[in-house]
């Protein structure tokens, strides 16, 4: 199993470009199944989930083919099978985001029950109450989700909490059924705004995405479009932290700093200098970071997958900080790993105090979870001495050419079998 083998204590340096972000292009690939007119998407970053995802869409019949320009063209013509395996949701979650699109277009749909998951019980209840709400007869057999429906009838949900899968679901069946639907509390999420853009080059009438109120007035049938998928604000986010715990100075390009207005303010609140400018934005940290407090909370406010790096950070920061996580239930394996690195942190439920240590030693890792993964690398490369990041699958999940990328950035780093 590969592994990454860090020689820590580089403070990072130089330009890097950012990729197109995965939690955007999972949604966007799905929307390929709501027409029989080809979807052309760009900017699609190369990682095992979106793999997973075009095995996915081939095996339901989705004519797919990509090119070297980070461009995916897929054409959901004649929809075979609507059914999603066991085998591939099993090792990604995201697969639910088919159902929707399934249903909507073939009236149809048997999609495997995600399991349980590494950061939480991440249950898909409202996904299907919501589908229920338009009309859908929805069972569970043999762990999986089975679907049938005549056309979709709009409707008024309201969503008992906001989930952003959830939001994309429902806006993607909603495209296609009779009448009007509203999505109330639903998911802000500039992932959810990026789908709606792409929704509505297909000739989808969406209004109120980005905000909490979503109303879709179906169409009996959407066409093909092009569409270029935004920036990844959380790879943003990683690489800006790694260099603020590495006391470095970088600059990364195809960003957008408009989509990061919570994770730049706790970055400059604990010393960074920040500015950005067109696509590109630079950090330099010029002392020992000072601690800061994070809270995670649905967006605008502080995101749930940057909790983990900024742990790192606070774990070598002068002080102590707070972190308090409020999505998800399970998100502090990567604590007891950066313990390992000598950090000094304390787990009390939802809550960890993080006392910052002048230097974390070398050691071997082990990653749980994707952020998580990345939280241990910003350990690795903020640490005296060889760390090795065991498991890095999780990584190539959500990282395109992570080692590529922080070596360009100076690192010593290097992938291992
Ligand atoms: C999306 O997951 C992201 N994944 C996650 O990123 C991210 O952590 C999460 O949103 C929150 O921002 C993708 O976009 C592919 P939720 P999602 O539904 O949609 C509960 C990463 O690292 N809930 O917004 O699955 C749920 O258990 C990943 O890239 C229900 O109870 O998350 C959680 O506590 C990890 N019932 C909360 O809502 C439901 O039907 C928010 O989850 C749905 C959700």
């Amino acid at each position: 199993m590969d592994k990454l083998v860090i020689d820590g204590g580089v403070p990072l340096a130089g330009e890097v470009r950012i990729s197109g972000a995965k939690n955007a292009a999972l949604p966007l690939m799905c929307a390929a199944l709501l027409t029989d007119e080809p979807l052309r998407l760009e900017n699609v970053p190369q990682l095992r989930d979106v793999s997973t995802m075009l095995r996915l869409l081939g095996q339901m019949g989705v004519a797919v083919s990509l090119d070297e320009r980070a461009g995916v063209e897929m054409r959901a013509d004649a929809i075979a099978s609507p059914v999603a395996s066991y085998d591939l949701v099993k090792t990604m979650r995201a697969s639910i985001l088919v159902l929707g699109p399934l249903l909507a277009r073939c009236g149809e749909a048997r999609v495997s029950l995600p399991g349980g998951c590494a950061i939480g019980l991440r249950p898909v209840d409202l996904h299907i109450k919501g589908l229920e709400a338009m009309g859908a007869q929805i069972s569970v057999e043999e762990g999986y989700i089975v679907a049938r429906s005549g056309r979709l009838k709009g409707a008024r949900i309201v969503m008992d909490l906001v989930t952003v899968t959830g939001t994309e679901n429902l806006m993607m069946a909603a495209c296609l059924a009779e009448g009007t639907t509203v999505l109330e509390n639903a998911a802000r999420e500039p992932e959810v705004l990026d789908l709606a853009r792409c929704l509505a080059a297909m000739g989808a009438r969406i209004s109120g995405a980005g905000s909490d109120i979503i109303t879709i007035d179906g169409a009996a049938r959407l066409s093909g479009a092009r569409h270029r998928i935004m920036p990844d604000r959380i790879e943003t986010g990683t690489y800006l932290v790694a260099a603020a715990a590495t006391g470095g100075r970088v600059r990364l390009l195809g960003a957008d700093a408009m989509l990061l207005d919570a994770v730049l303010e706790k970055l400059r609140e604990s010393g960074a200098r920040i500015d950005a400018e067109g696509d590109a934005i630079s950090l330099e940290m010029g002392g020992r970071p000072k601690s800061v407090s994070v809270r995670t909370a649905p967006y605008p406010a502080f995101p749930t997958d940057m909790q983990a790096q900024f742990m790192a950070l606070n774990a070598i920061a002068e002080g102590a900080a707070v972190i308090t996580e409020t999505i998800f239930e399970n998100r502090f394996m990567h604590a007891l790993e950066m313990q390992r690195l000598g950090a000094d942190i304390e787990i009390s439920g939802n809550t960890a105090v993080v006392r910052g240590v002048p230097r974390l030693q070398g050691a071997t890792v082990m990653a749980t979870d994707l952020r998580a993964s990345a939280s241990l690398v910003i350990a690795g490369l903020a640490a005296e001495g060889r760390t090795t990041v065991d498991r890095i699958y999780h990584l190539d999940r959500g990282y395109e050419c992570i080692e590529e990328k922080l070596a360009r950035l100076g690192a010593r780093i290097r992938r291992a079998h």
